[in-house]
């Protein structure tokens, strides 16, 4: 097959203007798995996050200095809604996700957080039975159009588990596997270090690559699995619970990790703890059981001062 995706460095993202010029190209390569999608011809008005001003002085610390106002949109849902057979696990989702900030998913078990990412990269493709309605633009190009190619999605999407999952092979070999796969092997070990250092990970190994990625602890085995998907630049990082199988001290690792990341890619993060979304993320989109998204806003602005008494509900632990 060939890979007609056009390679990009992530310095021709539009600075700051929220829309490309020229649409990501993607391969037009029959997929038997794609799920049917019927598109709506009016969405309804766009989630944007709401102004800025009134996450100000809350001493929310998540967010971080840098403005919230003017960076562009890598992603925008408009009215997706993801069915599992007749269930419905997203309503009308519509929201406009920053580039180059984190941006945290919180919500109940079963409100559809992971469904929402598994969109990104349509990994909800995998599952049989599955149903997607209305538009998932990334970088302007809807994923799910006849012409997407997902496996050449996927090189420009990262993902990271819940449970780390290291290839039974080298440190090396797990971090220049997706390189390898790319044939981008020129440079690989400046590829590799520089990409176990992004992952604050290489002072720890740099003196045993070749040892099992499997013998590292648990934190560790983390970061080795985003160094793994950041080796090949994707322009979108997405984290489904990235942390909650680490212990306290891993974990601060993992989010320190996280907001470094930001300076240059794209972070959705899906969390169960509230802290953590208020430390890590400059955004946060609350989902609640349904599959809806009740309010996107910057972070400080969910956590202090929602406009949804149901979110105040949820982040102050009256549900969920
Ligand atoms: N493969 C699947 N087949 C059928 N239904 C599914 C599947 N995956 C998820 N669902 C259903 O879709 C809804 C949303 O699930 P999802 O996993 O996205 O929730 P979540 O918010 O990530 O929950 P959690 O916080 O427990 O991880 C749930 O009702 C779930 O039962
Ligand atoms: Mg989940």
């Amino acid at each position: 097959m060939t890979d007609r995706f056009e390679t990009h460095s992530r310095a021709d993202l539009p600075a700051g203007n929220g829309r490309r010029d020229t649409p990501i190209q993607m391969t037009d390569t029959p997929d038997d798995r794609r799920p049917t999608q019927r598109v709506e011809e009016t969405p309804r008005p766009t989630v944007q996050p709401t102004d800025n001003a009134t996450a100000e002085g809350t001493g929310v610390t998540g967010a971080s200095d840098r403005s919230l106002a003017d960076e562009g949109t890598l992603i925008e849902a408009r009215d997706l809604s993801v069915y599992y057979g007749d269930d419905q696990a997203l309503r009308d989702v519509s929201i406009e996700i920053p580039e180059n900030r984190v941006t945290a998913i919180i919500g109940p078990s079963g409100c559809g957080k992971s469904t929402f990412l598994r969109c990104l990269n349509r990994m909800n493709d995998l599952i049989d039975d599955v149903t997607v309605e209305g538009e998932l633009l990334f970088a302007g190009k809807n994923v799910y159009d006849d012409d997407v190619d997902p496996v050449v999605l996927r090189r420009h999407v990262g993902m990271v588990f819940q449970q780390p999952n290291p290839f039974p092979k080298s440190i090396y070999e797990n971090v220049a596997y997706g390189l390898r796969v790319q044939g981008r092997t020129d440079d690989l070990d400046a590829k590799v270090e520089q990409a176990l250092r992004r992952a604050a990970l290489w002072d720890e190994v740099n003196d045993r690559l070749d040892e099992s990625g499997l013998e590292l602890s648990g934190g560790q085995q983390q970061r080795l699995c985003i160094a793994r998907a950041i080796a090949v630049d994707p322009e979108l990082l997405l984290m489904d619970e990235p942390a909650s199988a680490l212990d306290p001290i891993a974990t601060a690792g993992i989010e320190d990790l996280i907001r470094d990341l930001s300076e240059e890619y794209t972070v959705v993060i899906v969390t169960h703890n509230m802290q953590q979304a208020a430390r890590v993320s400059d955004y946060t989109a609350v989902f609640l059981t349904g599959g809806e998204l009740v309010e996107f806003a910057p972070t400080a602005t969910i956590f202090e001062n929602p406009d949804d008494q149901r979110v105040d509900d949820y982040v102050s632990g009256k549900f969920g």
